[in-house]
């Protein structure tokens, strides 16, 4: 079984990338062969700073190792380090329908925005496609928000092996050069909320970020939106934002107690969200140190991708080589 998955390095880490995404990348690694990578040519569509990009790219690197992927078991790689991705990209766009990828949310949501439509943004599901096609990935743990790439890339390498693969049974997904993959999803945790309830997102300005300085971490916890229940007052748990959170964190049975705490009256919400602080830094602060670490040793890390990236390129290397012989661009 292999496992892959990707990471924009766009900003640092928040609990909804850590509990939607790279958790399970922690978890899958000792299940199967995972391929973990920093998507930095994805990101070059929103970061336009050269110094910018590098750094958040070595940042991704960092959360990845610090969250606890062992670089010994799993590939972790830049995309960019890997030439081969952005030749199968050309190619699977050759037989990508243009009305496919007007359907793409990302698109659609930029035009909807009148925000300005690059090629990179148009494109983007098809270099997420050749990300994971190059791998023959079968599992793609990602959160939800992803599902409509990953039927896109069933799509897309459905389309390339009916038209070059005589063997290919579209029914079974066999017999082709490309494997189907399927995402993985973790269902209590496909969307993280954010501190006003809607998805924890970047682009919301609503994540809680577990590798922000103390203060800022705080700042985030305590800006987490509730009602104006009074602090006697019974208190409903499930349309709380801290509870949302706070069911991310606790066991079964701790979470029972909290539960009656808020049914019973009597304690008020900044209670609860000291309780979260305290849960976050009980978790993340052990992983904080294991960055900071890492962070000091530039040359190490280096290290680690160019494994990674050699690796990656063996396997990358060999799909490529058949996709372009299927195709007939390499005898
Ligand atoms: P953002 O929305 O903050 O820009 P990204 O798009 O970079 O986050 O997401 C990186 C990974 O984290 C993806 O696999 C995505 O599905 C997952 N993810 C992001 N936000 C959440 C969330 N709120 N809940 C669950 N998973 C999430
Ligand atoms: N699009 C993904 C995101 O926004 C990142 C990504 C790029 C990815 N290529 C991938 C995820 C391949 C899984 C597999 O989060």
């Amino acid at each position: 079984m292999r496992i892959l998955s990707g990471v924009k390095p766009t900003g640092r880490p928040h609990l909804g990338n850590y509990f939607g995404a790279i958790q399970q990348f922690v978890d899958l690694q000792h299940r199967g062969e995972g391929y973990f990578f920093v998507a930095d040519l994805h990101a070059l569509d929103e970061i336009r700073d050269r110094e910018k990009l590098l750094g958040l790219s070595n940042g991704v690197a960092l959360d990845y190792l610090a969250f606890g992927l062992d670089p010994k078991r799993a590939v972790v790689f830049r995309q960019s380090d890997v030439p081969e991705v952005s030749e199968l990209q050309w190619i699977l766009g050759t037989v990508t329908p243009f009305a496919l990828l007007q359907r793409g949310h990302a698109y659609k949501d930029a035009l909807a925005k009148s925000e300005n439509v690059d090629f990179g943004l148009f494109a983007y599901p098809v270099l997420m496609a050749a990300d994971i096609l190059l791998y023959l990935a079968d599992g793609v743990p990602v959160g939800k928000d992803q599902t409509q790439h990953i039927e896109f890339t069933r799509d897309i390498a459905t389309k390339f092996n009916q038209t070059y693969c005589p063997d290919f049974d579209p029914h079974t997904g066999l017999g082709g050069v490309l494997k189907l993959p399927d995402g993985i999803y973790l269902e209590n945790t496909a969307v993280v909320p954010g501190t006003d309830g809607e998805k924890m997102s970047k682009s919301y300005g609503n994540t809680i970020e577990p590798f922000a300085d103390d203060k800022t971490l705080k700042k985030q916890v305590m800006r987490i939106v509730t009602d104006s229940t009074p602090l006697e007052a019974p208190k409903n748990p499930d349309t709380c934002n801290v509870y949302a959170l706070l069911k991310l964190f606790c066991e079964p049975a701790e979470l029972a107690g909290v539960r009656e705490q808020y049914l019973a009256g009597g304690v008020g919400y900044g209670h609860f969200k000291t309780l979260l602080l305290d849960k976050i830094h009980e978790k993340f602060d052990g992983m904080r140190e294991v960055r900071l670490r890492l962070e000091k040793d530039p040359a190490a890390l280096e290290d680690i991708l160019a494994d990674g990236a050699r690796r990656a390129r063996e396997t990358g290397g060999e799909l490529l080589a058949a996709v372009k012989r299927a195709c007939g661009v390499s005898r």
